[in-house]
């Protein structure tokens, strides 16, 4: 299953899954401080473009799933009516997009869908998902293989179910640093979290602690 097809699923239960993350907003908030436009890569429901907008950037968000696009087109639409947002499908691997930006996010796994496709291995978990119409069961699978991730999740809601398998890379730090260097950035910084003040450069055998955050510049 590619990235288009989990999310042609995902699109109904994301926000419910994950909408109500907030921890790394404050991050890409302050870094996006000052600057227009604003260019999410992999916007998906518009978790972090309704931030954005609430800080009255104007703002571009670019996904591969036209099912995540109109979740987010849906809830957004005050922003689209005033010209402060634009959606667009598509796919930042295979095209570049002609606008300039002052900022441009790659955010929250959405770089781990870039990946030369390898094998896997297996493990099952089951938690309980909290929402307005009641409690949704989530069971996953996750299989690992070096950094490549295959998760299977079967979110159940009384006789409903809906089952969903991503794929996903988990880069080192070294490798992103290397292709942002390959591809002209620079001034390239590090946080691990989302810590604001915790930027550094990489340093030499810096391991991944968890989830870490990227930042650079490009003329
Ligand atoms: C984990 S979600 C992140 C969504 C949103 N940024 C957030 O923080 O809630 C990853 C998103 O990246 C999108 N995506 C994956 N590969 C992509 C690609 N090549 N081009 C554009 N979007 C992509 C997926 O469709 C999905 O909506």
């Amino acid at each position: 299953m590619d990235a288009v097809a989990t999310y042609r699923v995902f699109a109904e239960v994301y926000d419910r899954y994950v909408g109500g993350f907030k921890e790394d907003l404050p991050l890409y908030q302050s870094l996006c401080s000052g600057r227009n436009p604003i260019l999410e890569i992999g916007s998906g429901t518009g978790r972090v473009l309704a931030a954005l907008l609430r800080d009255k950037h104007v703002v571009t968000g670019v996904d591969i799933s036209a099912e995540m696009l109109a979740v987010a087109e849906k809830k957004l639409a005050y922003f689209i009516r005033r010209g402060a947002l634009t959606l667009l499908n598509h796919d930042f691997v295979h095209s570049g997009l002609s606008t300039t930006f002052s900022a441009a996010l790659v955010t929250f796994y959405t770089i781990n869908y870039v990946f030369d496709d390898p094998q896997r291995e297996d493990t099952w978990e089951e938690t309980e998902l909290d929402g307005a119409n009641g409690t949704m069961t989530l069971r996953q699978k996750r299989s690992m293989n070096g950094n490549f991730e295959e998760r299977l999740q079967i979110f159940r809601n009384g006789a409903n179910q809906r089952e969903i398998t991503t794929r996903r890379m988990y880069y080192d730090k070294a490798t992103i640093v290397g292709a942002l260097e390959e591809c002209g950035f620079t001034d390239i910084e590090i946080t691990d979290g989302y810590c604001l003040s915790g930027f550094h450069k990489l340093e030499r055998k810096e391991i991944v602690r968890g989830s870490f955050v990227v930042k650079a510049s490009r003329d």
